[in-house]
This record gives structure tokens, C-alpha cells and sequence, in this order.
């Protein structure tokens, strides 16, 4: 579904992403780990479009969509939640899920249209059902807690109708009960869509992913299975034992 091939980023002398060759399937969920500022972060915005790469190409069902804007890739399918929270708090919980909706579905001169209030107003309750927050719809977002504001945040990367999820973090700053709440999210939401995730805690990740792969100094140190990742002694080294 995604490919990147010789992906590479510099910010002036520091080289980000050096050459990264990297490869995801259709209904994978993929986690990707590495040390703080392993380029995590710089690999999902170059892939939304949100960092033009220096060079390399990124590949999407095998359209090249290397240097679009990050409009032109969630229409092509990608959506991505940001390590920090994006959420447009003075609009209720609703408006920020029926806002993502239209972006997708219509252009605005549709909007007139009652056939598509009503349509986007569906998709938008439903994707609230499968974040939880049905009962905050009308709730302003700064007003939900924490936990709830990162669910809601997957919810408007789920109302673009993404192919592909890139969840930067979503349990950062949570609690342990709110942290297994949104894993259980995640792999609810998995069974529909093809999933790239960053995660720092480690036995969730080893549960959670089909497939690991281990970023650091900008490359791939390592790819593949959970069983076979956690006995890397390379991973080891670098990463698990820090
Ligand atoms: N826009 C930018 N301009 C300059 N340097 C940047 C920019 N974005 C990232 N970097 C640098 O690129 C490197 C990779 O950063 P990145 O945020 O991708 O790391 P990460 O793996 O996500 O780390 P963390 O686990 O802390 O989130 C870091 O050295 C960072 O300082
Ligand atoms: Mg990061």
C-alpha cells in the first residue's frame, strides 16, 4: 500500500531520514519505534506531505505522491494524528469530526445540498460511536479531558476516510486505563484500514503490531516481527535496554 524508496530528509546539516527504504501491506498494523529523534515524526510528515523530502519518493498503491500537499494526500487516502494534540478546542466535539467529513466527502459549493448535511452528518455521528465520544458530541473539545481529546483526534483523522492511519503517539499522556482504552481502539478501527503507529511503550507495541520497524539516526535499523524484534540484540542495544 505504501512504499518509500531512498526517502531522505535533511534540515541543513542534520540529515533526518538517510535513504529509507520501507514498505507497508494492505491491512497491516506496522509500529515504529526508535530513540527520541530517530526521524519517527519526520517519516509521517514527509508521508502526509506535511515535509517536502530532499529526495527519494513516496509511493501510495503505487502513485507517486512525493511533494503533494497534505490536502492532496488525505484525498489520495492518508491520514495521520500528530504526537500532539490538533483539535480545534472553541468547536464542539461534532464540529470537529463533521468539519474533517466535508473536507473528504464534498466540496464546499455542495454544501447547500441538504443530501450532504445529512450525509456527513451520518458519517460524523458514526465515527464519533467508534471513538467513544457519542455522549460529548455537543460538548466543546477543550472541555473533554485529556484521553478524550487524543480519541478525538484519531476520530477526524477517521472521518477523512483514510485507507491509511498514521497515529503519531496517541497514547501520550495518557493513563494506563485510557492508554488500553485507545489500543483497543486502534485495533478495533484495524480491522478496516491499514495502520502505521509510533509507540514508546514497549509490551503494548509487542501486542499491538503485526510487523515492527526500528528507526534510528534517520535509517532502518531493523523490520520485522514483534518475537523477532525484542531479541534483536542491535534493537537491544540501541533501544530497549535505554
Ligand atoms: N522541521 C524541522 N527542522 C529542523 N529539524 C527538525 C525538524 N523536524 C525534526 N527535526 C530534527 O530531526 C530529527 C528527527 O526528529 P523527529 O521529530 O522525527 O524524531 P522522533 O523520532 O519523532 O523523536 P521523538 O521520539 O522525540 O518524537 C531530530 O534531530 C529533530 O530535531
Ligand atoms: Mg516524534
Amino acid at each position: 500500500m505504501l512504499r518509500t524508496e531512498g526517502l531522505t530528509i535533511r534540515f541543513g546539516g542534520l540529515t533526518a531520514l538517510n535513504n529509507v527504504n520501507f514498505q507497508i501491506g494492505r491491512g497491516e498494523i506496522r509500529a515504529i519505534i526508535g530513540p527520541n529523534g530517530a526521524g519517527k515524526s519526520t517519516f509521517f510528515n514527509c508521508v502526509t506531505g506535511v515535509l517536502r523530502p530532499t529526495s527519494g519518493r513516496i509511493l501510495l498503491n503505487g502513485a507517486d505522491i512525493t511533494g503533494l500537499s497534505p490536502n492532496l494526500i488525505s484525498r489520495a487516502g492518508v491520514a495521520r494524528s500528530y504526537q500532539i494534540t490538533n483539535i480545534l478546542p472553541n468547536a464542539t466535539t461534532m464540529e470537529n469530526v463533521r468539519i474533517a467529513a466535508q473536507s473528504r466527502r464534498h466540496g464546499w459549493n455542495m454544501l447547500r445540498h441538504y443530501s450532504s448535511f445529512r450525509d456527513i452528518a451520518e458519517k460524523a455521528e458514526s465515527v464519533l460511536a467508534s471513538v467513544g465520544l457519542a455522549a460529548k458530541a455537543d460538548e466543546l473539545a477543550s472541555n473533554l479531558s485529556h484521553g478524550e481529546q487524543r480519541n478525538l483526534e484519531i476520530g477526524i483523522a477517521l472521518a477523512t476516510e483514510p485507507q491509511l492511519l498514521c497515529l503519531d503517539e496517541p497514547t501520550a499522556g495518557m493513563s494506563a486505563a485510557e492508554t488500553h482504552d485507545t489500543i483497543q481502539l486502534v485495533r478495533e478501527i484495524a480491522k478496516n484500514l491499514t495502520i502505521l503507529i509510533v509507540e514508546h511503550d514497549m509490551p503494548l507495541v509487542m501486542d499491538l503490531a503485526d510487523r515492527i520497524t526500528v528507526f534510528h539516526y534517520g535509517e532502518i535499523l531493523a523490520e520485522g516481527p514483534p518475537a523477532e524484534i525484542q531479541n534483536n540484540p542491535r534493537v537491544l542495544e540501541v533501544y530497549l535496554k535505554t
